[in-house]
């Protein structure tokens, strides 16, 4: 493999540049010529040395695309399936320098199934070029990943459109695309946009102005690359420090460390920490090199405050005039990353720079029609699709707008039981209702409720195939102990679905929504002091899971009855499986809808080898023993 790469941590050829380092990625169709164009800015900034160009030399005869000549294309197509199929495949970071500036490029592939590469290489660029093959102008995917450079935040776009030698240097057709793709983009307010026409293969306009285009005035990539003023808002920004770790060594120190993602600080300035919104002022700002008079944006720091306050890590401390935003309901708009759609409803723990907790996406506002810009409605999100979501997390986060931070205003979703990385989320707003509505206190509680009953409220949670025989033994539960004098009540799928949960059907995102709400309901039952038993198939381990954490410790019960998918068929007590085998009922669990079953069941109760007296027997049983009711 051809190995180019020229360490950022190196110093220019000619001294240290003044020009931040400016991080850029490329992006365009299988075959534009992005590799070609990147191999080309190396090339032409002598970042390939003799020997590498031999091995490119052998290369190009053995699989390039350029009859012999150097191709180009090869010094950064490393990988060999990439070079046989012909496709970059992921998202690779490239170093180099000239003698004005350093660059890191993001080089990310070009195929619809790859968004999501493209959402991670883009989020910490401040430039993207957007390749256009100029025999075909703007595409679907030129204006996907236009959509997904602005939404992420990325300011700079230069347009380079590409292959001119293959239609003649023509100045119309460049104004044409030109034109075409300044209409689009004039729609999602890029603000700065520069449209380059250039043959890669040729070198024309990349770093050497082409002579076969003297119509066309401006700049050349590269020294559109080298010029382009990207000093980010983070700098001149209200200063922000997330928390990195508490330093205690002994007594009589106490620092936070972090870095400051945006403004700047002095010993003396007013701080305040959120979420808890205590207040201090900053006493020092402590380094490896001696202690900082000012830290700026980008400062590894370690801050001492005049107080002792409590400050944990993944606490952000901001300047006290101007707060970050600290709330549990916010609008974003989210990338989503996983073959598994996205159900609204559904728990994801949310990573917001140091910040993690539980969130659920509770409302999908609209979808995003990356082509035409128009909002679909829709109840879920599939792979690689783009939209605007309510999102409720569990613990309130401190966050900045997106557009005015992105390590403040970005996150990303993981799916709690894969560890996937499933979306990539940025924050517009938080909700005027999360501010507006407060926990109301009330005097009497659950347990003063439970006491009068002389129970222990919990909540008894049956889950099983349908027909396994969970609705029998937890109508005989609820019979046995309403005979012991027992306060209960039985919330069953089928009879819940009759009211409440009347506008759900059966697809993944309405049972995630029937859990969900169950859930609620049964939360509400428990601090009213009952013994809650219910009763749903609950198929998906990520909603029972959600269930389980919405009550106190031991509050909880998770009852498996395992009775084999045979048995279950055999019995059918409503006919339901002889449809679902017709193809009569879509969706039906076990045969065209999975089910997960429990890795965590406090008890599992075998319903094809036990009568339901005897399984109701083997739980009262099980109850006593466990402390969840006493005896009588
Ligand atoms: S859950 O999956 O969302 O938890 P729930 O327990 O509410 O399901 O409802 C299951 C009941 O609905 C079953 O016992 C069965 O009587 C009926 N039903 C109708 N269609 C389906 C289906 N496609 N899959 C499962 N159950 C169905």
């Amino acid at each position: 493999m051809a190995d180019v790469a020229t360490h950022p941590e190196q110093s220019t050829q000619s001294g240290e540049s003044e020009l931040p380092i400016l991080r850029f990625l490329t992006c365009g169709s299988v075959d534009d010529g992005k590799s070609t164009l990147i191999g080309r800015l190396l090339f032409d900034c002598q970042l390939i040395h003799e020997d590498t160009l031999e091995s490119l030399s052998a290369e190009s005869r053995n699989f390039g695309t350029t009859g012999g000549d150097l191709d180009l294309a090869l010094l950064v197509d490393g990988l060999q399936a990439e070079r046989e199929q012909g496709i970059t495949i992921d998202v690779a970071y490239r170093y180099f320098s000239t003698p004005k500036r350093k660059f890191i490029v993001a080089d990310t592939p070009g195929h619809e199934q790859y968004t999501r590469n493209m959402a991670t290489g883009a989020s910490r660029c401040d430039l993207a070029i957007i390749l256009v093959d100029a025999r075909k102008g703007v595409v679907t995917q030129t204006r996907r990943h236009s959509c997904i450079a602005h939404l992420l935040g990325i300011e700079h776009v230069v347009v380079a459109i590409n292959k001119m030698d293959l239609v003649d240097f023509d100045a119309i057709r460049f104004a044409e695309i030109e034109k075409d793709y300044r209409e689009f983009a004039g729609q999602l307010g890029i603000p700065h946009i520069t449209t380059i026409p250039m043959s890669a293969l040729e070198g024309d306009n990349i770093s050497r102005r082409s002579e076969k285009m003297p119509w066309y005035t401006g700049q050349t990539l590269l020294d559109k690359l080298e010029s382009v003023d990207v000093t980010s808002a983070a700098a001149s920004g209200p200063m922000r420090m997330p928390v990195q770790w508490v330093c205690r060594p002994d007594l009589n120190f106490r620092g936070y460390a972090g870095t400051l993602s945006s403004g700047s600080i002095k010993p003396g300035d007013a701080i305040v920490a959120l979420p808890s919104a205590r207040t201090s002022t900053v006493a020092r700002l402590v380094t490896a090199d001696g202690d900082l008079e000012e830290a700026t944006a980008g400062d590894a720091i370690m801050m001492t405050l005049a107080d002792e306050i409590d400050i944990s890590r993944g606490d952000v401390i901001c300047t006290s005039d101007e707060r970050a935003e600290v709330a549990d309901q916010f609008a974003a708009d989210i990338v989503w990353m996983s073959e598994r759609p996205l159900l609204k409803g559904r728990p994801y723990i949310l990573r917001c720079g140091q910040q993690s907790t539980v969130c659920q996406i509770s409302e999908l506002k609209h979808k995003l029609n990356v082509e035409t810009l128009e909002h679909m409605a829709s109840r879920q999100m599939e792979l690689n699709e783009i939209g605007l979501c309510n999102l409720t997390v569990t613990k309130p986060i401190v966050f900045d707008h997106y557009t005015d931070n992105r390590e403040l205003g970005g996150f990303i979703l993981i799916d709690r039981l894969t560890n996937e990385t499933v979306g990539a989320g940025m924050i517009r707003f938080s909700l005027r209702r999360a501010h507006n509505v407060h926990w109301q206190a009330v005097d009497i509680h659950k347990s003063a409720r439970s006491t009068l009953k002389h129970q222990k409220a919990c909540c008894l949670w049956f889950t099983g195939l349908s027909g396994s025989g969970k609705s029998t033994v937890a109508n005989l539960l609820e019979k046995r102990l309403y005979a012991q004098g027992r306060h209960t009540y039985l919330l069953d799928g089928d009879n819940v679905r009759h009211g409440l949960n009347r506008d759900l059907g059966f697809t993944d995102a309405d049972r995630v929504e029937n859990i969900r709400r169950v859930t609620e309901v049964a939360r509400l039952m428990v601090d009213a002091g009952l013994i809650t038993i219910v009763s749903f198939i609950s198929p998906f381990r990520a909603e029972r899971r959600f269930a389980r954490d919405r009550f106190d410790g031991d509050e909880f019960l998770e009852l498996y009855v395992d009775t084999p998918l045979e048995i279950c068929e055999t019995r059918d007590p409503k006919g339901l499986y002889a449809k679902a085998r017709a193809g009569d009922i879509k969706n039906f669990t076990g045969i065209s809808s999975p089910y997960e079953p429990p890795e965590t069941a406090e008890l599992t109760l075998h319903g094809g080898s036990k009568s339901p007296e005897a399984l109701v027997d083997d739980l009262i049983e099980f109850l006593t023993a466990s402390g969840i009711i006493d005896e009588v």
